[in-house]
């Protein structure tokens, strides 16, 4: 186990799970949801969905990667003898390595609006939408932020586990969340923050549809980090002493938490400049803020550089502690199989997703008009992994340890071998057993049938 590295506190594996868990997720996709959802209501269903689905997920990932101190193919492997469980895995690593490729084209477009923020450029442009349309099609830019960020990623995996992912979760993770009190604060000052709060706590069950109700699912999910194995793999590091219900539910609890403060943060912002602006879909972020920042601060640009530089430093730091994770899946499994050593590894897989996430980028650009289903490239990716590998996933991971893996080995890595008493046993196992397969299940047929029809 030495060999492989692990974890040396109990603050560095919250850090870095939490790490993984809190991303372009949190920021990006979550006040988008919740925009073009309809609000609190959708607050109120995704709420549901993390601690009865997407929770249960968690720990069964922790109990097989601390089970197994494997990567997330051989734990399977290593747990179910030669079976097709081993499946799984190999489905997990197929996510994770699709997530981590389109992941670092957004994660791309951050690095540039950081690098306009610091240079004061985004307080100085008029046309955001032509400024964000004319970077993302532009296939030299695109790439080569694309890359710049996967580049980053590379760099802390190839540190290994202790000295990589521990250290830059216990710096980054920190930087993250003064930020956001900093932009909570900013956000509340401005005129019109008042509607913007009510916006987002006033709960509107008339827009809880069904493809409400899956969007939630699907944003727990990819949230969370659950489902492909990532979490897994943090745990086959983790030690005889880390608690693993516990820990989970603190990564629940943060994400939970992150995503909806950056939601305080977004929506009284949007609102002090266009309250139409609030459900702008993906563009968001990279459109609709950028205006707001120019016109809520206009004449003040010390305000508007500190404001936007803190906010796309935010979200550059929290796409950074995702991707690492899905890096460090997917190096781990390659190291590991191939008996290579982890510079090789981190390498392959950084060329590898560079080369899928150039696809997706270009899908934006000289590909737009390549299209499958009406999808491009892009599109693709982000529907099979969310809508279709993460909740497989999930359903699988459930079922693997819920009703496969013996009762007595699993009790025993949620308890610490019998040291732990923990009150909420039968209930996690009755999550862990029927409601989150269950739930999962149905959610994902509700979703594959209409494909098939
Ligand atoms: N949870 C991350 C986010 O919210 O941005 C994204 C993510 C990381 C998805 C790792 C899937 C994954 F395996």
């Amino acid at each position: 186990m030495s060999d492989r590295g692990s974890f040396n506190s109990k603050l560095g594996i919250v850090l870095a799970s939490a790490g993984s868990a809190v991303g372009l997720g949190n920021i990006w996709r979550f006040p988008t949801e919740v925009g073009s959802n309809g609000g609190a209501a959708f607050i109120l269903v995704y709420l549901a969905f993390v601690f009865l689905f997407a929770m249960p997920v968690m720990v069964g990932e922790f109990v097989i990667g601390r089970a197994s101190h494997t990567n997330t193919v051989d734990a399977y492997r290593k747990l179910a003898g030669g079976s097709k469980w081993v499946l799984a895995g190999y489905l997990g690593v197929l996510g994770g390595a699709m997530v981590l490729s389109f992941y670092s084209v957004v994660a791309g477009w951050t690095l540039k609006y950081t690098f306009d923020s610091l240079t004061g450029q985004i307080c100085w442009d008029a046309d955001h939408a032509g400024v964000f349309s004319g970077f993302v099609s532009s296939p030299v830019l695109s790439l080569t932020c694309m890359a710049a960020f996967m580049a980053a990623s590379h760099l802390v995996v190839v540190r290994g586990v202790h000295e990589g992912i521990e250290r830059y979760s216990k710096l980054m993770m920190p930087m993250l969340l003064v930020i956001i009190m900093v932009l909570v604060c900013c956000s509340l000052a401005m005129p019109g923050a008042g509607k913007g709060l009510s916006f987002l706590f006033h709960p509107d069950f008339s827009k809880v549809t069904a493809p409400v109700v899956l969007s939630a699912m699907g944003q727990a999910f990819f949230s969370l980090s659950v489902g492909l194995g990532c979490l897994g793999t943090y745990a086959s590091y983790f030690g005889k002493n880390t608690r693993l219900v516990r820990s989970a539910f603190n990564v629940c609890a943060i994400d939970t938490l992150v995503a909806v403060t950056c939601g305080i943060i977004i929506f009284p912002a949007v609102f002090s400049v266009d309250s139409a602006q609030v459900d702008a879909g993906p563009g968001l972020v990279f459109i609709t803020l950028p205006r707001v920042f120019h016109t809520a601060f206009s004449g003040m640009p010390v305000l508007c550089y500190s404001f936007s530089s803190l906010f796309y430093l935010l979200l550059l730091l929290a796409a950074l502690t995702s991707s690492i994770s899905m890096h460090e899946l997917c190096t781990a499994f390659v190291s590991e199989k191939y008996g290579m050593a982890r510079s090789r590894a981190a390498g392959l897989v950084t060329v590898v997703c560079s080369l899928f996430g150039a696809a997706c980028a270009m899908s934006f650009g000289p590909w737009k008009d390549m299209t499958f289903l009406g999808m491009g490239v892009f599109d693709w990716f982000d529907f099979l992994t969310a809508k279709f590998i993460m909740p497989l996933g999930g359903l699988l991971i459930t079922a693997f340890v819920g009703w496969y893996m013996d009762r007595e080995m699993v009790e025993s890595q949620l308890t610490n071998w019998g040291t732990l008493r923990i009150r909420s046993l039968r209930i996690l196992m009755l999550l862990i057993r029927w409601v989150a397969p269950i739930g999962v299940g149905l959610v994902f047929l509700n979703e594959l049938l209409p494909l098939l029809r």
